[in-house]
């Protein structure tokens, strides 16, 4: 523990948190939004508690940093299937005071006795279902050491208080929504299969309903401890022995050394330019930032003037710059530490040049004649992001994840929190796709203590050196064309922070060799007009869940989460 003491939450804090979310807070809604804005700070979050918890936060005098932490936990409890301390992710920063702009990376690692073929039987066939469900799927959590991180280096408010209000939450437990009883009902089977799982979501042997309150009571005693003790609450000590005691009881190989030895890292945040504004978003091991850049500095000579985020041109340029974006992460992208990843010669002016002089404005690439440019997967729907600025310019983008749905589906006994299935993240295989079509490479194959490429891409955006807007999104490989059509929406297309939301979604992943368009969003003539360019074209279900805050130019703040989640924003 570093420099700041941690005691007990104070009791007549938490009785009050009680009082707010423990009896009080109601059900989620769709989020038909108002726009207000903000003077103090504003935020956006997947789950109406959790915005409530950012708030409450703000209300009292913490910072966007303090927001952030609290909304993290809050989420661990209120948002389980991605929500986690059980997991990873990352945040990209700045600094109000300094100006300083910077990347946390708190993604899983690899156990120490993790090994390359681990997922492969003996025909050298990956085994099914090995590196997504159960103990042996799970990476070495990261989230509670980040979040630490994040408020030691840039928190004001007592962390025990940040902690301590998802705790409550935990104990005292909170109304469940139609959205969360859903995700529980609809994973019922998969949850029933681990006896401490379906004890926490199944009580009495059946899924949790709407309008009945959940409490997690162990999930409740882990969070007291980190209130308590910071990351030796969780890395150490009682939670760390429960989780050893997991993996001895189903086959999984984090040991005692391994949760010891986690470290948060800060990383140089990728940064360009795109029309006037300052960009900038998570590097490796995310895959994010780095084909946002690719897939704008190819789209930016562009005129789009008289077309809209629905013309089947400006569709057409946008898939076939993800095309050949994707077709890059597959080979040159990993885990920095483990692996060169030739970031500055991927955004390259020159190399985008020749990467955007292989698109035809008359007809659509074939994948298969599209290789990864000659320099030197896909994660889950169930990831999730938040947004907080403050009126002093902090600006905080957070996205962190389980992997997929419930992670790995196994609760940690005693401890009361989901362990991810972050494992699948890495190439089990080369040139075999992960449970979401994504395609590696040697690049990203499984060594112990690596960490496993990422799609996530929390981003900001600044203006002449002001903040203008923090933004992220869950998805999987889809995230990363979700933020990039945003950015665009918003600066191209001159649309407003709900309206940038709320735009119908295309997606473009190299392989398959598929457009994705969101189901029922366009006309037929824009579909038929994007057959006859070639494409071929696959409508699916609304996918994504945007959050984002935009600063305007005279400091208010307004916050826009996405209609298609449950999700809120709100401010002070
Ligand atoms: N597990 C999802 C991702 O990190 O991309």
């Amino acid at each position: 523990m570093a420099d700041r003491r941690i005691c007990h939450p104070c009791a007549s804090v938490l009785m009050a948190w009680v009082i707010l979310f423990g009896a009080t807070v109601l059900p989620g809604c769709g989020s038909l939004e108002v726009t207000r804005y903000y003077e103090r700070g504003a935020l956006a979050t997947s789950a109406p508690i959790a915005t409530e918890v950012g708030k409450q936060v703000l209300a009292r005098g913490g910072n966007a940093f303090d927001a952030a932490v609290a909304v993290g936990f809050a989420l661990a409890v209120v948002h389980p299937t991605a929500g986690n301390i059980g997991g990873g992710g990352f945040a990209v920063i700045r600094e109000g005071a300094t100006g300083q702009i910077r990347a946390l990376d708190f993604r899983e690692t690899a156990p120490g006795a993790a090994f390359e073929t681990m997922y492969l039987d003996s025909t050298g066939s990956v085994v099914a279902g090995a590196s997504t469900v159960g103990a042996r799927a799970a990476g070495v959590p990261g989230t509670v050491a980040g979040l630490f991180e994040l408020w030691q280096k840039h928190g004001t408010m007592p962390w025990e208080e940040l902690v301590g209000m998802a705790a409550i939450l935990a104990d005292t437990g909170f109304i469940v929504d139609n959205s969360l009883a859903d995700n529980i009902s609809s994973y019922a089977a998969e949850l029933r299969a681990f006896e401490p799982t379906a004890r926490q979501f199944l009580p009495g042997g059946d899924p949790v309903r709407a309008g009945e309150r959940l409490t997690q009571k162990d999930l409740a005693k882990t969070l007291f401890l980190i209130a308590a003790e910071g990351p030796n609450g969780f890395y150490t000590g009682k939670t760390a022995q429960r989780i050893e005691e997991c993996m001895t009881a189903y086959g999984g190989l984090i040991t005692a050394d391994d949760l010891a030895g986690y470290k948060a890292v800060w990383r140089e945040p990728v940064h360009f330019k795109f029309d006037s504004l300052d960009i900038y978003s998570m590097p490796p091991p995310s895959s994010g930032g780095l084909l946002i850049g690719q897939i704008l500095k190819i789209l930016e000579p562009f005129n789009f003037s008289g077309m809209t985020p629905k013309s089947p041109k400006y569709i057409h340029l946008f898939c076939e710059a993800s095309r050949l974006a994707f077709a890059d992460r597959s080979m040159h992208l990993a885990d920095p530490d483990f692996y060169g990843v030739p970031v500055e010669v991927l955004l390259a002016d020159s190399y985008i040049r020749t990467r955007r002089g292989m698109i035809s404005g008359d007809h659509a690439l074939l994948s298969s004649d599209v290789a990864p440019g000659d320099v030197a997967g896909q994660e889950s729907d169930q990831t999730t992001h938040y947004s907080v600025c403050d009126s002093d310019g902090n600006m905080v983008a957070v996205t962190y994840t389980l992997n997929s749905s419930f992670g790995s589906l196994l609760v940690v006994d005693g401890a009361g929190f989901l362990l991810n299935n972050e494992m699948d993240d890495f190439s089990l295989k080369p040139g075999e796709p992960n449970i979401y079509g994504l395609i590696g490479d040697e690049a990203n194959k499984i060594q112990p203590g690596k960490r496993m490429l990422s799609s996530m891409s929390p981003t900001l955006i600044l203006k002449n050196g002001q903040p203008l807007m923090a933004l992220g999104a869950p998805g999987g490989g889809k995230i990363i064309t979700t933020v990039a059509q945003a950015i665009m929406s918003f600066s191209r297309f001159r649309l407003s922070p709900g309206e940038t939301v709320t735009q119908a979604r295309v997606h473009h992943q190299w392989l398959p060799d598929l457009l994705y368009l969101e189901r029922g969003a366009f006309d037929i003539d824009v579909i038929q007009e994007l057959i006859r360019l070639g494409h071929i074209v696959e409508e699916r279900e609304p996918y994504s869940d945007l959050q984002l805050v935009y600063v305007g130019p005279d400091g208010l703040m307004t916050g826009a989460s996405d209609p298609r989640g449950r999700g809120t924003s709100g401010g002070i």
